[in-house]
């Protein structure tokens, strides 16, 4: 006969076989890029971190690499987004940006962040995928940025004059001419910048969105891109409100309707979403035209402190000794 504890430890380990998996299995997969061949910012590492440490609680897998050769169209295939987080220079040889086209053409998410927009500069189609080349910035200082369109989930949660100390980036276009939408723009009469401006519209872009990535060919499948061009300082991502922005920005881009997630003939997006049986996107499975992959397209933010709670309730029901355990991860799940 086992001893209590054995049992004890034994019925643990079977509830968390069962439910841990499934409770944080990760839906989206988003693969960070942040190699550097011009300048590098300092605050990658920082980034990496606070991005990583967040994807848990939006259902968000990050994985990272700052190796070219990773780009295939095999590799990129498994993603629901590629992030460009601060890259500069020539970050990717030709086979390279022939997988990141591909990837793009058969419906694959952008996300761009800060510098990402100072890196291959001549490859028109990533330009157009960013939305529009950094062109040059004035000193790093405080300044304002006002929120253009609040409607968006990167933005929703921002005050309309925002104070932050920051790189007020100029571009050499305007991200409108190939259909981006501005959602943040820096008041320019709020700092100092005496270099002279290229034509990159009005009001200054700053952050915006592309409901299909212009940089996917006509005859692709496009997906959706944003980007940021703030985050230049540690201090940046250690900002709450700076990265609400982001993950509003990243969740909005996971929600495209493009990859495996929510369209199950997609070429992309991470494999496990559609044949995990307990994950929110099982419905997926249907049919890829329904408007209900629509409705479940919203990460469940939500859903995961719930589940716990419900498990904590029948812990603390069934098995008192279990209750704290739930509870703890209830309370870890819901707050952190
Ligand atoms: C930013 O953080 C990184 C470590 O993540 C550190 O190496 C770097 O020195 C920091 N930069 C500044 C300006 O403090
Ligand atoms: C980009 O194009 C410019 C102008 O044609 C050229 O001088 C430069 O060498 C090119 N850079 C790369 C990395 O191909
Ligand atoms: C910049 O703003 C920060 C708060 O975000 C403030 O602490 C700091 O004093 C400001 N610096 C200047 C030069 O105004
Ligand atoms: C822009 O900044 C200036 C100077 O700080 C301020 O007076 C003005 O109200 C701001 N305008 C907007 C639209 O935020
Ligand atoms: C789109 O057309 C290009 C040639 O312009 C071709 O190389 C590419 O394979 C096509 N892509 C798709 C997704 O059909
Ligand atoms: C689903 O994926 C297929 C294959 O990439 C694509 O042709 C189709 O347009 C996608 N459907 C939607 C709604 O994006
Ligand atoms: C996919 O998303 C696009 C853009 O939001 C929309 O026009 C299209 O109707 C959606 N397709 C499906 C099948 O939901």
């Amino acid at each position: 006969m086992l001893p209590n504890t054995s049992i004890c430890r034994l019925v643990t380990l079977s509830l968390l076989a069962l439910f841990a998996p499934s409770a944080f299995a990760t839906n989206a997969k988003v693969l960070i890029y942040s190699a550097t061949e011009d300048f590098r910012h300092d605050s990658i590492p920082t980034a990496i971190q606070a991005l990583q440490s967040k994807g848990p609680s939006f259902d968000i897998q990050f994985e990272t690499t700052e190796d070219k050769a990773q780009f295939t169209d095999q590799y990129l295939a498994r993603y629901d987004a590629l992030l460009f987080l601060d890259n500069t220079g020539e970050v990717l040889d030709d086979l390279g940006k022939a997988a990141l086209q591909k990837y793009l053409d058969l419906g694959g998410n952008f996300i761009g962040i800060h510098a990402a927009s100072d890196c291959l500069r001549n490859t028109t189609f990533y330009g157009h995928e960013v939305g529009a080349f950094f062109d040059y910035h004035p000193a790093l200082q405080n300044a304002t940025v006002d929120v253009i369109d609040s409607s968006h989930p990167s933005t929703s949660m921002l005050p309309a004059q925002w104070h932050v100390q920051d790189e007020m980036y100029n571009f050499k276009s305007d991200p409108r001419t190939i259909g981006a939408t501005i959602i943040l723009s820096a008041n320019e009469s709020s700092y100092i910048d005496t270099g002279t401006r290229l034509n990159q519209g009005t009001p200054h872009p700053t952050a915006w969105f592309q409901e299909r990535g212009a940089g996917a060919e006509s005859n692709g499948t496009a997906g959706r891109s944003f980007y940021t061009s703030l985050g230049h300082l540690n201090e940046t991502w250690q900002d709450e409100l700076f990265l609400a922005h982001v993950f509003g920005g990243i969740t909005w881009t996971l929600q495209s309707n493009t990859t495996l997630a929510f369209n199950t003939s997609a070429e992309v997006g991470n494999p496990s979403v559609s044949v995990d049986p307990t994950s929110s996107s099982s419905s997926t499975t249907g049919t890829s035209t329904s408007s209900s992959s629509a409705v479940i397209s919203v990460p469940p933010i939500d859903v995961l402190p719930l589940k716990f709670m419900v498990l904590s309730i029948i812990a603390a029901t069934f098995f008192p000794w279990l209750s704290s355990f739930y509870l703890g991860r209830f309370v870890l799940t819901a707050y952190f």
